[in-house]
């Protein structure tokens, strides 16, 4: 990637944000909301199979708008910006048991190549270094809930090159002072994700007549959180979180995934026998995710969207899906 005629980090006076990963399924939520907000949003995709190609039209129409097609590990110039936000990732936990080399790449080499490039910036002109991590960090949990300060012990590779990325960041911090935080959401659902995570992948296979896969007995816990209420916790830690800080982004919306299922099932009006099918369990399966985000909410922040209410309109929307 080349540096760009007109670069100027005073674009309309607006603040500059450079967004890695902005056409995954939570990066171009966070993209959109910016730009509506009137921020100057720079998009760095290398447009891997799970990025909605369709939305960079559409984003293009935008003024403050600018789109980099470009690898992360590749990366060779850092446009000029006031925040730079890490969502770009190899995502899927089942890919990376099969293969785990993509996610090394990407979740952990790219992401020391992004802070090089901070870094490598005079002090004055460093954009703060938001990276987005994940609850899986932490691994499993079956009573109570994961603090910011508590050990990480991921259970999967994809896990484990999310925790190596946090280490990474803090260590940039300390050693070089590059000014940084980290924000760990739960699980995130909403509409236009790509269809190879549960409720996509659940409710397109009941749309067709084909059962929807579960893993084991389905008794996993996962907490649900609306890719809104992430977006609006990102902007609460930019806007006032403290620096040098790790802030979980929880969901008090737990559920079993068989309950998922039944919830997708009970919107499509199929009986449950037809519901679903069981196979072998995930390796490495994690029981329960739970948070604690009382830190962020002590910023203000609180997941708004319920679940059992936003399903409905994420399982009607599928056939206007992006990726179908
Ligand atoms: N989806 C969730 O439930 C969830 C929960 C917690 C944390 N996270 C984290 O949030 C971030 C975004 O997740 P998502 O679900 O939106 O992911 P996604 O898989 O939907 O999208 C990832 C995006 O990153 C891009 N990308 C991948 N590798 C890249 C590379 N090497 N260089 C440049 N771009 C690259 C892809 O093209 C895609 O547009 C990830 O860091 C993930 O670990 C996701």
């Amino acid at each position: 990637m080349g540096r760009h005629e007109g670069e100027s980090k005073t674009v309309s006076g607006a603040e500059i944000i450079v967004v890695t990963g902005g056409l995954g399924f939570i990066g171009k939520h966070f993209v959109r909301r910016c730009l509506e907000d009137g921020r100057f949003v720079k998009n760095i995709d290398c447009i891997s199979y799970a990025a909605d190609r369709s939305v960079n039209a559409e984003f293009s129409k935008f003024k403050n708008y600018r789109f980099y097609e470009s690898d992360i590990c590749n990366l060779d110039f850092l446009p000029e910006c006031d925040i730079f936000v890490n969502f770009a990732a190899e995502s899927h936990v089942d890919n990376a048991i099969t293969n785990a080399k993509r996610f090394c790449e990407t979740n952990f080499l790219g992401v020391q190549r992004c802070l090089e490039l901070v870094r490598l910036k005079h002090e004055r002109e460093r954009p703060l270094f938001i990276q987005i991590s994940t609850d899986e960090v932490y691994g499993d949990i079956r009573d109570g809930s994961h603090t910011e300060t508590d050990t990480l012990v991921p259970s999967n590779p994809y896990a484990a090159t999310k925790a190596a990325a946090d280490m990474l960041v803090q260590s940039w911090g300390r050693t070089y002072s590059v000014s940084w935080n980290i924000v760990r959401p739960t699980n995130n659902y909403g509409v236009h994700q790509y269809p190879e995570k549960l409720i996509p992948k659940s409710a397109w296979r009941m749309k067709r007549g084909m059962p929807a896969i579960m893993h084991g007995d389905g008794s996993y816990i996962r907490s649900w959180l609306h890719v809104d209420d992430t977006i609006n916790g990102i902007l609460t830690v930019i806007e006032k979180g403290s620096r040098n800080q790790i802030y979980n982004i929880g969901s008090t919306e737990e559920r079993r995934n068989i309950d998922v299922l039944r919830r997708i099932a009970g919107v499509l009006g199929i009986s449950e026998n037809a519901a679903f099918v069981s196979v072998a369990d995930r390796s490495g399966q994690d029981v329960r995710y739970s948070l604690d985000d009382s830190r962020l909410r002590g910023l203000g922040w609180s997941p708004r969207r319920k679940f059992d209410d936003e399903i409905i309109g994420i399982v009607e929307q599928l056939d206007n899906s992006r990726f179908i």
